[in-house]
């Protein structure tokens, strides 16, 4: 099953792969995320999120739609379907376009993409660049990235659907049910958030590049010659987005697509670039699609999906902004960004400096002995705290290695119950990025972690 052998992993500089690594092991040891299929071996580039990389990932995905949609008043969410009309997927150019170039080496059988070829390595020794096993390589061929399936139960070529690319498409086939439902006027954006699927010819880097993903679009509809405005906006927003939640400055930057990268359709293209351990990566794309896929869907499927604009008594084609985020690699920047070691007690510490509101667990409640009442108070803080976030009860070893426990998945208050507390009521909360404790009494314990949450 799994094409492990067939791949050309792209290479971290060595330097930073150590770093990678320890990510990924952290990532499996604490339940962030395991290999797809594990006990068979794997499935290449295809994760699972395990209890701890589930919540994480949520996190993420709420604080892109608490942003995007319910934080403001011009923008409306949709959840579409994966599979969707075949024509879709004529109208968007994907059958025609959404191809990579792809050259095989004729001795080994390992697959490269063509416009990669100066870091790819072979899947079979990563050691070897392409061709330096003295393999000829074959011409490069395009190859569309779009998975293939049948609808219904008969294998035949008029049954052939795709597993969507991009969600994008789902919100301009629906552009006019919104317009008709929702009473909008321009401008306003359309969100969603869902799995996307492309047969990448070299996935890699953990969960940067898979061939399912998740992805956070929004298709914002406004009036042609109001979009380079628009364009500018959207591209500050959602860089300040990620700042907001916590990802250190100098590893953030805007790129602007030179013209000659500019699909044929866009305007302009801008991405949002994250400094992985193996160098400055696409996290996110901004893009002006001007009125191009409004009016390709008009065209395939014969509807009218042009606006009436009432106070300029006018009708026309609204232009797209688009920003696109990938929700797996939003993620895996936080989780990178976010990853620290440092020095307490005399010991070295991995630890999580996630931002409270995308940290899995936001306290953990410890008694500090397993007697005279102390584990009962905790179980009743913990019930307390229980509806309004995840928390977690750890009462197994000494509390200093509890706390490296849940530094190492990032939660950002440890409540511990001690002999104190039984006499005046009061719980130390420790805090995850100074190491440092103080008192708080348990009535002010709840008030004071949300107001810690909401304020971060
Ligand atoms: N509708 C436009 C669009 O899909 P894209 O740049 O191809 O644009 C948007 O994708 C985002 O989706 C990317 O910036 C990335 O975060 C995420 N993404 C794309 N391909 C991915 C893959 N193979 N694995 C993980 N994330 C991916």
């Amino acid at each position: 099953m799994t094409d492990e052998a067939t791949e050309a992993p792209q290479a971290a500089p060595a330097h930073d792969a150590g770093r990678m690594e320890r990510i990924v092991n952290l990532a499996k040891r604490r339940g962030l995320v395991f290999q797809s299929s594990e006990i068979y071996g794997g499935l290449s580039s295809c994760w699972d999120y395990g209890p701890v990389g589930v919540e994480l990932k949520r996190n993420v995905k709420d604080a892109w739609w608490r942003e995007m949609v319910w934080s403001r008043g011009d923008i409306v969410g949709l959840d579409c379907s994966i599979l969707m009309h075949p024509r879709v997927w004529e109208a968007s150019g994907h059958v025609a376009g959404f191809t990579d170039p792809l050259v095989d080496c004729k001795k080994c059988k390992v697959r490269f993409r063509a416009d990669h070829l100066a870091e790819a390595r072979c899947g079979l020794t990563p050691t070897r660049r392409a061709g330096d096993c003295g393999g000829e390589l074959t011409e490069a061929r395009q190859f569309n990235l779009m998975f293939k399936t049948f609808m219904g139960p008969v294998e035949e070529d008029a049954n052939v659907v795709f597993m969507r690319p991009e969600t994008a498409q789902g919100m301009f086939v629906n552009f006019a049910n919104v317009l008709d439902t929702a009473r909008r006027k321009l401008p306003f954006g359309i969100a969603q958030t869902g799995k996307s699927f492309r047969n990448e010819i070299t996935p890699g880097n953990f969960l940067f590049r898979t061939r399912e993903f998740e992805q956070m679009e929004m298709e914002f509809f406004v009036k042609p010659g109001e979009d380079m405005k628009w364009y500018e906006y959207w591209k500050q927003e959602r860089y300040e987005w990620y700042l907001r939640l916590g990802i250190k400055p100098e590893n953030l930057r805007l790129r602007e697509h030179a013209s000659d990268e500019l699909a044929h359709y866009a305007k302009g293209c801008a991405d949002v670039e994250y400094r992985f351990p193996f160098g400055w990566s696409e996290l996110e794309g901004i893009a002006n699609r001007a009125d191009f896929d409004l009016k390709q869907h008009t065209q395939f499927s014969g509807k009218d999906l042009s606006y009436f604009d009432e106070e300029a008594r006018e009708r026309y084609v609204p232009y797209v902004i688009e920003p696109a985020a990938g929700a797996d690699r939003a993620t895996l920047a936080f989780l990178v960004d976010a990853y620290d070691e440092d020095e307490v007690e005399g010991e070295t510490r991995a630890v999580l400096r996630l931002h409270p509101r995308l940290a899995p667990v936001k306290a953990a409640v410890f008694p500090l002995m397993r007697k005279a009442g102390q584990p009962e108070k905790a179980h009743e803080i913990l019930t307390r705290l229980r509806p309004h976030f995840p928390v977690q009860y750890d009462q197994a070893g000494s509390i200093g290695r509890r706390y490296r426990r849940q530094d190492e998945i990032g939660t950002p208050w440890g409540v511990t119950v001690d002999h104190q507390t039984m006499e005046d009521g009061t719980v130390t909360v420790r805090d995850r990025d100074k190491t440092t404790q103080e008192r708080i009494h348990e009535s002010e314990l709840l008030p004071e972690l949300l107001r810690r949450i909401a304020g971060a």
